[in-house]
């Protein structure tokens, strides 16, 4: 195990799980969560210009444009708490994104350790999405079948009464799941082919990806 900084990709589809094992790689390797949704949900609630755009596209489920998304996380990344490492989830989606990525890090002398791809098939995607619930104070994520709060319809830590996205109701998670198939989905062939791919079985419980998880990232 090395003492470099560790910069992991989560890639896998719309439900597959990668912003609750990302927040898991977070507390156990301190690695800052970079997560392209959430900024843009945080630029949505501010009804900055960046949000008011990309809500635009997130509502129909289909990707916000690459110049926009790739300054966003470009700006993220660069600032100082990221030094120490980062688990990307969202981000890259498309191969523009990617080969921003590589020459941003190319140009700073960082390198991609590895990227995660989390394999869950679509059927129990949707499943997840629609019983995907989220706490509006704190972000925590609940799921009415896998993961369900302790309180009907309220949060765990803060007692908040617990909202449903947007982009989760049926037909916007078709359209999602299509965008992923057809412009998200190539880059497994790209990180393949860079050597960097490594797959876990997303359709474990979160506990066992997990452990499947920190596995990988702790060889790194
Ligand atoms: P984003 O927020 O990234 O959404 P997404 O990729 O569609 O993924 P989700 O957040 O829906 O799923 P997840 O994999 O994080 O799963 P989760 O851990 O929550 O993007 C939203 C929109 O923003 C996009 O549609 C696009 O418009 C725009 N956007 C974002 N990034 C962009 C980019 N780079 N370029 C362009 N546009 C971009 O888990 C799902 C549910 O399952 C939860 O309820 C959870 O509790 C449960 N669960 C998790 N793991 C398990 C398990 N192992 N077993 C059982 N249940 C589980
Ligand atoms: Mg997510």
């Amino acid at each position: 195990m090395s003492d470099a900084p560790r910069y992991i990709i989560l890639l896998g589809a719309p439900g597959a799980g990668k912003g609750t094992q990302a927040e898991i790689l977070r507390e156990h390797f301190g690695l800052v969560h970079v997560s392209s949704g959430d900024l843009f949900r945080e630029n949505r609630a501010k009804q900055t210009p960046l949000g008011k755009l990309a809500e635009k596209y997130m509502e129909k489920g289909e990707l916000v444009p690459d110049d926009v998304t790739i300054q966003m996380v470009m700006e993220r990344i660069a600032r100082p708490d990221c030094v120490n490492g980062v688990v990307f989830d969202g981000f890259p989606r498309t191969e523009a994104q990617a080969q921003a990525l590589d020459a941003a890090f190319a140009r700073e002398g960082k390198k991609i350790g590895a990227t995660l791809l989390v394999n869950v098939r679509d059927e129990l995607l949707i499943q997840r999405l629609s019983a995907r619930w989220f706490c509006p104070a704190d972000g925590s994520v609940y799921n009415l079948l896998s993961n369900p709060p302790k309180q009907t319809g309220k949060c765990d830590k803060d007692g908040t009464a617990l909202e449903q996205r947007n982009d989760d109701k049926p037909e916007t998670v078709t359209r999602r799941l299509q965008v992923y198939h057809s412009q998200t989905a190539p880059l497994i062939e790209y990180y393949r082919q860079a050597g960097l791919l490594r797959e876990a079985d997303g359709e474990q419980n979160i506990e066992q990806v997990q452990a499947a998880i920190v596995k990988i990232v702790e060889m790194l």
